[in-house]
């Protein structure tokens, strides 16, 4: 297959720069990063904390814009686009397991799993589908046994757990994964991963994982090293 015929990369950054502003202070942490990922990659991306690549992350699925350059959705510019159509975008086509888990204290397992898929439209009219989901997606990662419970009843691997199922609920094409197996123990690490590259290697999907874990890099396709705000 010639390079014509390939089709686009899922997901582009163009040059992409960020720069945070506090008061007077500018701190630059992306000083122009450029990166291709094809649909069904899995791509691993390392560095030193505070490299930028929770930054990057949130740069590449549509929730933090870049401050220069560009960032490509399957060839659409993404922060080009109005912001309904950009949310659009996050909502129905990336899954994020945030660092920090994001869980909603309030709410419990399985709501905070749901959340993602009730900001659809006709979400619910398909309530009951949609629990099954959610419940489906809680015993994949091993939570069967704390349904109902809420996320300050949860154990720090079992919220990671629980973020790696809310980010899948929506069956996201790319799926943006922050260290998401730094809380776990190697069986429950296992299981998450291999529930994560089962998804790429057997449903097509897109990862892009953000690991200090070298074992976790070598089952990807390619790894990138972020220094000093670019890929090394
Ligand atoms: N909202 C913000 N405002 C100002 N500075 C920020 C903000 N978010 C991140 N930074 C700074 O940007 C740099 C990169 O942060 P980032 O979270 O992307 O790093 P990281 O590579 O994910 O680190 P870690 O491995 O520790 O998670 C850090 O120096 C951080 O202090
Ligand atoms: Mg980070």
């Amino acid at each position: 297959m010639n390079e014509r015929s390939s089709p686009p990369p899922l997901v582009e950054a163009l040059d992409a720069r960020k720069t945070y502003r506090l008061g007077a202070v500018e701190v630059p942490v992306l000083r122009g990063v450029s990166l291709a990922v094809r649909a069904g990659e899995a791509l691993a991306i390392v560095g030193a904390s505070g490299a930028g690549k929770s930054t990057l992350l949130n740069v590449l699925g549509a929730l933090d814009a870049p401050t220069g350059g560009r960032v490509l959705f399957d060839g659409r510019d993404l922060y080009a686009l109005s912001p309904a159509a950009r949310a659009e975008i996050r909502a129905t086509r990336v899954g994020f397991v945030f660092q920090a888990f994001h869980l909603l204290p309030e709410l419990d397992l399985v709501e905070n799993i749901l959340l993602p898929a009730l900001s659809r439209p006709g979400a619910w009219r398909r309530g009951a589908a949609l629990r099954r989901e959610a419940l489906a997606l809680i015993e994949r990662v091993g939570l069967s046994a704390r349904v109902g419970h809420r996320p300050d009843e949860l154990s720090g691997g079992e919220q990671q757990r629980a973020a790696l199922a809310r980010a899948l609920v929506n069956r996201p094409d790319l799926i943006l994964a922050d260290e998401p197996t730094g809380n776990l123990d190697s069986e429950s690490g296992e299981r998450v991963l291999d529930l994560l590259f089962g998804l790429v290697r057997q449903g097509g999907r897109t990862l892009i994982i953000v690991t200090h874990n070298r074992e976790v890099a070598a089952r990807c396709d390619r790894t990138l090293t972020l220094t000093d705000g670019r890929i090394g």
